[in-house]
């Protein structure tokens, strides 16, 4: 049973209380799931998982005794419609009752993804189609879409099926696009293999937009034209406007991604004959989940439509674009039939996820991502939605986060025990009882006399704040942000459009600024600019969180969906976006509140696909359980699968109090999530670092320098990130696709393509673990050297002590030493560079390194080098997207005294007595130690000295 935990109502006035009942009833449970809506409790998705059973059922009943399998789809597509116009295919596609024909859009781009667009060709009032301007690069007005001409179509007639095939050639592989007719349905074949499959279960299902029938007529019971919930009505002046679509993975047995939840990285079934299957679809709708459920497919903060199959061969992807509330049904199949157009001869079971989305409203709007491999399958997505930007340096750093730090005073104090006790820190956090009653950009005066001084002061030894900005906004008329907003008709409008919107959160009675208004944008954005923004500096960074958004009395914790936004769209139309759109409007605020701009750092906990581009992301409000440790790795590798990478989980659980063994445990793996902060509730215990004692405070200490000394090697996976969209953290598979044992493997991750973590996350401090070494390479641990050669399995047994961390051979990782109280002061600090030989005698890696704080990176200001070993040498030499630009020698300067402290060389087994350096023409033979020990050979050049901008050699003899 979980431990009784105070609601967070307690801090809102007591007014409030009463009403809040909802929250009220959650005081001595985990998530109360009534608060929230099954499938069947939700209209929209409710109809069409039963249209689903009528498909299967219908499909069934055709199927007997006929040769060629069928779906009972009632979609066709008419005839002569379909056409090709560029790199766009068109066809009307219709219900065989309802005759309200549907354009749909096939588009190619060149990537080899395939875009769909479907709605009806002229439906009766527009439907919501902004997602596109606000999700894709350039507002998806510079997709490069295919070359006209590059692409042909081919109509036939084969066993009274008519297909539309496009086919085009991409690297080694061919890919083809196969619609057919009647029913309509689609194939996308990778190399002549249909790899991803549309309504070829016959679940397409896409409710027009119609006239409301006499009120007498209206069908309420399916909740058609109105819905209630609880004590709330969602009326629906549009009527049904939902659609749905199976998508199959047809060859394959994993799916992932599609975040955020608490389940498994391998997604699971949530229907069928599986005895781990859900009994609900995965839903993707912003809700704040008072302290949520694990292994479960409810809804969460946020939501990415964005689902990644992966099987020994290929890597697929799919992006379901939509922003309204979407639900995913996910089973597997086995069979030897593949569907409508192809034989049934085969007697191989070919294994298949069938995946069924639902969305309430917008238009269909579906990216078909063929890969084939997973670096493919990221380059097109991130061609999409563009990849993480790198980040602001010291967000990689430790963040010492606290609901609250009392006052000025307090938050002095904890910076100045950190460096005491030797703990690097980046950024310390004031969550809302900084403010003045609530009231975002203020500060509560009596316990921030000065906040300026205090901002100055971190700044010194290059500590930043963080301050909490929510999107509620407290109805108060002598609050100057409340009054602009209102006098300029800011805010988002009730139902009726007239009013603006009320609900309650943190503050009481609260609005909300309506982010779809492009003037509020810019109005909110400049609230953050320090002439705005009282006693800010340009040491001030932002956090908003509650902005799926939270609304204590609004239906499931949110918005009513027929509320009003800008253009008259309902908030049902936008609701997974709304978040998003904030958290871009903060991070405008601060890129834009110095020249030349700097690189903000935002701290969301609403979002939907395209956050990354503006900054950080937390798993919201978790437990301090050993089970949520275990499940912050799934979650974290879920969103860097699904393109979402700067993320981590509250170290040491937000709510409830971590035990020693706990938190350190919980540090240890912290310091491998991309965004690394603690976090607790203001009803836990004080737990800084220094309060745990000996030996936790050293076991912690430990893990958070190991954090600062692998920086560089972070800061350079974000840049790999910002250019080519691979996760920064990854599941095995990524690394090792064709070892098909570790497709569900959660319990061991790599971060980058170098480092494996096997993370302790069990309350036994003294406990055996289970390490798999992938593929016939070395493995070194990361600390002691000691080498492993896979494939192989190993059980080690832990204490609190020791980490299992290995290095991969093959791979060089860059390091900085220097125990520093911050990343800012590590800027000229010189290097170490590891190099963890393979098993062929060579490795290869990479540094990145600019200011960390501008854009002068984009004008070529940064040093990336690439690091390769071979023959016993190392090389250092300027990467191919280095260029000589005035940007690039400016900086060069800046860095030409920055070199290479150490080179450690692990894994060379014959002995070594000297290293020979060139670097710029001159040569130098330095001595080096050896220490030959057979499974941990080790060879360090101390003091290389060269430097880190320049090209150089340094050979082992
Ligand atoms: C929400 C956040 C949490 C924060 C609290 C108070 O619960 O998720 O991180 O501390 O609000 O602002």
């Amino acid at each position: 049973m979980k431990s009784c935990s105070k609601p967070r109502v307690g801090y809102i006035s007591v007014l409030y209380l009463a009403a809040v009942s909802s929250l009220l009833a959650q005081v001595c449970s985990a998530v109360k799931r009534e608060d929230f809506k099954t499938c069947e409790q939700s209209a929209f998705c409710n109809r069409h998982r039963v249209f689903a059973e009528t498909m299967l059922k219908n499909t069934q009943a055709l199927d007997k005794g006929s040769t060629i399998p069928k779906t009972a789809s009632p979609y066709s597509v008419l005839e002569n419609s379909v056409s090709l116009d560029g790199h766009t295919l068109v066809a009307s596609v219709q219900h065989s009752e309802e005759k309200v024909p549907l354009r749909f859009e096939l588009s190619f781009m060149e990537s080899g993804v395939v875009r769909v667009r479907a709605q009806e060709e002229e439906p009766l009032v527009p439907r919501f189609d902004d997602t596109q301007k606000l999700v894709l690069r350039d507002e998806g007005t510079a997709l490069p879409y295919a070359s006209p001409g590059s692409i042909e179509l081919v109509t036939e007639t084969i066993d009274q099926v008519t297909t539309h095939t496009v086919s085009y050639l991409k690297g080694n592989s061919t890919f083809s696009v196969r619609m057919a007719e009647s029913p309509w349905s689609l194939d996308y074949l990778v190399d002549n293999k249909p790899s991803i499959r549309l309504n070829t279960k016959g679940f397409f299902r896409f409710e027009y937009l119609r006239q409301k029938p006499a009120s007498d007529e209206a069908d309420t019971a399916s909740g058609e034209w109105e819905e209630k919930f609880k004590t709330w009505t969602d009326t629906k002046p549009n009527g049904p406007e939902s659609f749905g679509m199976d998508i199959s993975f047809s060859g394959f047995e994993h799916v992932y991604g599609i975040p955020e939840h608490s389940s498994p990285l391998s997604l699971k079934d949530t229907r069928g004959g599986d005895k781990n299957a859900y009994d609900q679809p995965y839903r993707l709708y912003n809700l704040d989940v008072f302290e949520y459920e694990l292994d479960n497919p409810m809804a969460l903060y946020g939501s990415i439509p964005f689902m990644v199959a992966h099987n020994a061969d290929s890597t697929v992807g799919v992006f379901w674009m939509n922003a309204a509330e979407t639900w995913i049904d996910v089973t597997r199949e086995k069979s030897n039939a593949l569907g409508s157009l192809f034989s049934r001869s085969s007697t191989k079971q070919i294994p298949a996820v069938n995946t069924h989305w639902v969305s309430e409203s917008g238009v269909l709007d579906v990216f078909l991502l063929p890969g084939p491999n997973t670096a493919d399958v990221y380059r097109q997505y991130a061609e999409l939605v563009e990849p993480t930007p790198l980040p602001r340096s010291f967000s990689l750093g430790y963040h010492q986060c606290r609901w609250n730090y009392i006052d000025q005073e307090d938050v002095l104090s904890v910076s100045s025990k950190l460096e005491e006790h030797k703990i690097p820190y980046d950024v310390i956090w004031l969550d809302i009882e900084h403010t003045d009653g609530k009231r975002y950009f203020t500060w509560d005066s009596a316990k921030f006399p000065d906040p300026v001084a205090m901002q100055n002061e971190l700044a010194q030894a290059g500590h930043k704040l963080v301050n909490v900005v929510d999107p509620h906004i407290k109805r108060d008329s002598a609050y100057r942000i409340w009054k602009e907003a209102s006098d300029n008709g800011y805010f988002v409008k009730t139902r009726e459009g007239s009013e603006d919107f009320q609900g309650w959160c943190w503050p009481g009675d609260s609005n909300w600024v309506d982010y779809f208004n492009p003037d509020a944008c810019k109005w909110i954005s400049e609230q953050f600019h320090i002439d705005h923004y009282n006693q800010s500096t340009d040491n001030l960074f932002v956090w908003n969180d509650m902005n799926e958004p939270s609304v204590f009395n609004g239906p499931e914790i949110t918005m009513d969906k027929d509320a009003r936004h800008h253009g008259g769209w309902e908030h049902r139309d936008v609701h997974n976006i709304f978040g998003m759109l904030y958290h871009k409007a903060t991070a405008d605020g601060l890129r834009t509140r110095e020249s030349p701009s700097k690189r903000p750092f935002v701290l969301s906990r609403a979002y939907f696909a395209g956050s990354q581009r503006y900054g950080a992301i937390w798993t919201g409000d978790n437990t301090a359980e050993w089970s949520h440790l275990q499940a912050s790795i799934p979650m974290v590798l879920s969103n860097n699968v699904a393109g979402l990478h700067f993320i981590g989980a509250d170290v040491g659980g937000f709510f409830g109090n971590p035990d020693q063994k706990l938190l350190t445990r919980w540090y240890q793996l912290g310091i491998w999530y991309p965004f690394f902060r603690a976090h607790a509730h203001i009803d836990t215990k004080r737990r800084e670092p220094w309060l745990l004692g000996e030996p936790y405070l050293s076991y912690i200490r430990d893990a958070i320098r190991e954090r600062y000394r692998l920086l560089p090697f972070w800061y350079t996976l974000f840049r790999e990130a910002s250019i080519t969209g691979m996760p920064v953290v990854r599941p095995m598979w990524i690394e090792f696709p064709s070892e098909t044992k570790l497709f569900a493997e959660q319990d061991a991750f790599m971060v980058g393509s170098a480092i494996m973590v096997v993370p302790a996350t069990d309350s036994n401090t003294n406990q055996a673990i289970d390490v798999v070494f992938p593929s016939q390479e070395n493995w070194y641990d990361i600390k002691t050297h000691a080498s492993y050669i896979g494939p192989t399995k190993r059980q080690f047994s832990v204490d609190l002590s020791s980490t299992l961390v290995f290095a991969r051979g093959g791979s060089v990782v860059v390091t900085r030493e220097r125990h520093r109280s911050s990343s800012d002061l590590m800027k000229r600090d010189p290097f170490t560079v590891y190099v963890y030989v393979g098993r062929n005698g060579t490795a290869s890696g990479r540094l990145y390194v600019d200011d960390g704080d501008t854009y002068d990176y984009e004008q070529g200001a940064f040093i990336e080098r690439e690091l390769s070993f071979s023959g016993a040498k190392l090389t250092s030499r300027a990467s191919t997207l280095t260029k000589d630009t005035s940007a690039y020698r400016d900086y060069l300067k800046k860095m030409a005294k920055v070199r290479v402290e150490r080179l450690v060389v692990v894994g060379l087994r014959n002995p070594l007595t000297k290293a020979t350096v060139v670097e710029n023409g001159v040569t130098r033979e330095i001595e080096l130690s050896y220490k030959g020990a057979a499974n941990d050979a080790e060879c360090v050049v101390r003091d290389p000295a060269v430097h880190i901008g320049e090209d150089w050699g340094i050979t082992l003899s």
